[in-house]
């Protein structure tokens, strides 16, 4: 007889999982906390769930061991994922950077996990909330409100600690430490990064305000749009930077990445030397922030012909190289994803299976493998998923 399977967490990867694991004919049990299945699903993308990335490879991850998530990527690529929700003519579209989204809602996507599911028998336990697992004659037992469950095998698929509001919880990370496997330590990732209230008080003004830039620290470097707000700063580069940034490192800004500004300033002296340098600028750069860079003396309040050139080259230095030094992130309230986890050395990158407990497995975010913004980590939860229910 097939074992009895019991998922913990009906998330993207738990869902995607049992299904595959049921239409192999396993008998398949996924216990959530929550009232419905599949809410961060239905969460993500602003609701449009930007379920994967046409240009996944294993460098648009972080891990402890990068190489890890490269077998299960390979396996269960993003293609595979684009054609399984094509069986069900779900429409979607290309955002940019190959961010796939849907066309209507996330809701699509979860009906597609819903219906495999279904496809597959998988029986569901929700309002069910785990505290903890114990092992006894090759059996484990699950302590839940709902009581006690049994199970031939056991997938940990309860995600990350980011949006507590969606019931969230530590418990993979207290299984593993139960059974003793390391766990790297975890902190708030793609999350807007907050600054200290002198420079907010300056800075605040400019709430709304969004600017393409170029965002780096001495690991990594993105392109995209910046967004200022009340608490510091957000916007798909400032997000996707955070998950590299480290308490009390400055992060550089460079807020003209397409701009030779040396040669605008020789066509500016030429054609606009009379005017003031914060009119010149407002044809590269929105005026509310060229205040607030007056204000902090990033930029001089001079006509242009009063600019020497040594005060030139200081100027487009600190333009392409504002040095800022968040004082943290807004934390897991407001992030997209959790970083670190149950660390990848102890669990096989072909099964997902827990190298000291055998029929232990884990899948998804609660493992110390997180993707970049834009469709990375939805792929994680699928390639994971299908790897762990395809070898088992
Ligand atoms: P996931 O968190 O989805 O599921 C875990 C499940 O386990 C939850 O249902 C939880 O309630 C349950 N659980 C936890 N503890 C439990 C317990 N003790 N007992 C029972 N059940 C328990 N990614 C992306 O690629 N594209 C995107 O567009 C977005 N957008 C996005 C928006 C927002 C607001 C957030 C917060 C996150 C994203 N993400 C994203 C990230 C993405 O949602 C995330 O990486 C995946 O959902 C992870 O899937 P998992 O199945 O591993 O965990």
């Amino acid at each position: 007889m097939l074992s009895k399977i019991v998922i913990i967490g009906a998330g993207a990867a738990g869902l995607f999982c049992a299904s595959r694991l049921g239409l192999r004919g396993f008998d398949v049990t996924v216990i959530d906390n929550g009232k419905k299945v599949g809410r961060k699903i239905l969460m993500s993308g602003g609701g449009y769930c930007n379920f994967t990335n046409l240009n996944v490879d294993a460098n648009h991850y972080l891990s402890q061991n990068n190489h890890f998530c490269k077998s299960a990527l390979k396996r269960f690529s993003q293609w595979d994922f684009i054609h399984l929700v094509s069986q069900y003519n779900l429409a979607y579209h290309e955002k940019e950077q190959g961010q796939l989204f849907c066309d209507n809602s996330a809701q699509d996507i979860v009906n597609v996990l819903i219906n495999e599911c279904q496809k597959g028998k998988v029986k569901f336990k929700l309002q069910t909330e785990l505290y903890d697992i114990n092992q006894t004659d090759n059996k484990f037992v699950l302590d839940t409100n709902q009581g006690q469950i049994t199970a031939d095998k056991v997938i940990i698929a309860t995600g990350g600690l980011s949006m507590p509001k969606l019931g969230t919880t530590p418990i993979g990370y207290k299984i593993a430490e139960k059974f003793n496997l390391p766990v790297v330590p975890v902190r708030a990732g793609l999350v807007p990064l907050t600054l200290q209230q002198s420079l907010l008080d300056i800075l605040s003004p400019l709430a709304g305000i969004s600017v393409f830039a170029n965002v780096s620290t001495v690991k990594s470097s993105f392109n995209g749009n910046i967004l200022f707000t009340h608490r510091g700063l957000s916007g798909p580069a400032i997000l996707q930077i955070s998950s590299y940034w480290q308490q009390g490192e400055a992060i550089s800004i460079n807020l003209l990445p397409n701009e030779d500004l040396a040669l605008f300033f020789i066509t500016q002296r030429e054609q606009a030397s009379n005017q003031l340098l914060k009119t010149i600028l407002a044809k590269l750069l929105p005026k509310r922030l060229i205040e607030s860079l007056i204000e902090l003396q990033i930029i001089p309040d001079v006509v242009l012909k009063q600019l020497s050139a040594r005060q030139q080259q200081i100027l487009i230095e600190h333009l392409t190289n504002w040095q800022i030094i968040p004082n943290g992130t807004e934390g897991y309230r407001t992030a997209e994803v959790t970083l670190g986890g149950i660390a990848t050395d102890a669990l096989s990158s072909k099964t997902m299976e827990v190298k000291s407990v055998p029929n232990l497995y884990v899948i998804g975010e609660v493992m110390d493998v997180t993707g970049w913004l834009g469709g990375y980590n939805f792929q994680w939860a699928w390639s994971s998923a299908y790897a762990c229910a395809v070898e088992m």
